[in-house]
């Protein structure tokens, strides 16, 4: 099976900051460095670290070459990531001394993505295939009906969280990870709690509480391993990538989200988001409270 991801690259310009700056304050920052990143790119580096055949499907500017290559050397299929005449997105992101983030997104190629390349793309996707969406990206429902009509199974990571973005593709939905206050916006938006959604698996993480799984009207806990955080930045990337590379594999939820949690765990020891992603063999072998 091969797991489809039309999602965001960017370059994330990461700054070590002593806190989080507030408005109006310049603040100066210990440290900068640069690593791949995007929640798209995040999310197929995961998975293709977790053991899974992933492709993307997204879009760089001229002066992205560099993000295509990389995702290719971490055994990404990069075969439908175009190269357009825009920009590669970015993202200005600050941590702090607790490993807390803020981003600022310049969605740049990534809304440049065209309808003939997903078209394209998912032309060779089978039934069975998963296809994950995040909300970085144009083309989020068209992906996801094309998904539905072809018979993969559509998942969507609600990132970052906007209310109408998640109802559009909610009808096509087999999967939805979101987080706890995300879960709270849908209820105000839709009047509906995560347990009244139509969709068969939905996942609520917890950050360092862990993650609940709600299926066939029952939920369960995963409880997150006690770790010293550095960067939470990319975590619950990290985590949904896992997830996604276990479903893949079939593995049963209960074991692919506790897969899950110990590469989320391990992911906020490191400082960085795609490059530092955790392998499957790391996950396993980590000591991990
Ligand atoms: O979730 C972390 C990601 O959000 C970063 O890699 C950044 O690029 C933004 O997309």
């Amino acid at each position: 099976m091969t797991i489809w991801n039309l999602g965001s690259i960017n370059a994330d310009m990461i700054y070590d900051v002593p806190h989080l700056p507030g408005p109006g304050e310049t603040l100066s920052a210990n440290r900068l460095d640069q690593f791949l990143g995007g929640k798209g790119a995040n999310m197929s580096v995961a998975s293709a670290r977790a053991g899974a055949r992933t492709a993307h499907i997204g879009a760089v500017g001229p002066d992205g070459r560099w993000a295509r290559d990389r995702l290719t050397e971490y055994g990404v299929d990069t075969r439908h990531i175009a190269v357009v005449e825009v920009p590669t997105g970015h993202a200005i992101i600050a941590v702090d001394a607790e490993g807390e983030n803020n981003i600022i997104l310049f969605q740049g190629a990534n809304h440049a993505i065209s309808e003939d390349q997903l078209g394209q793309a998912l032309s060779s996707a089978e039934p069975g295939d998963l296809l994950v969406m995040q909300n970085e990206t144009n083309l989020q429902v068209e992906a996801a009906k094309m998904g539905r009509e072809l018979g993969l199974t559509v998942c969507y990571a609600a990132a970052p969280f906007q209310a109408d973005a998640v109802q559009a593709v909610l009808p096509y939905l087999d999967f939805l990870i979101l987080n706890e206050i995300e879960a709270e916006q849908l209820q105000q938006a839709t009047g509906q709690t995560v347990s009244d959604l139509t969709v068969q698996h939905v996942i609520v993480t917890l950050g360092s509480k862990g993650a609940r799984y709600f299926h066939n009207g029952a939920d369960s806990d995963f409880p997150a391993h006690k770790v010293q955080a550095v960067d939470t930045t990319g975590a619950g990337d990290t985590f949904t990538g896992y997830v996604l590379a276990g479903m893949d594999r079939g593995m049963p939820m209960a074991q692919a989200i506790t897969q899950a949690n110990r590469a989320a765990a391990l992911m906020v020891t490191r400082h960085g988001t795609a490059d530092v992603i955790p392998d499957l063999k790391e996950v396993r072998e980590a000591q991990l409270g």
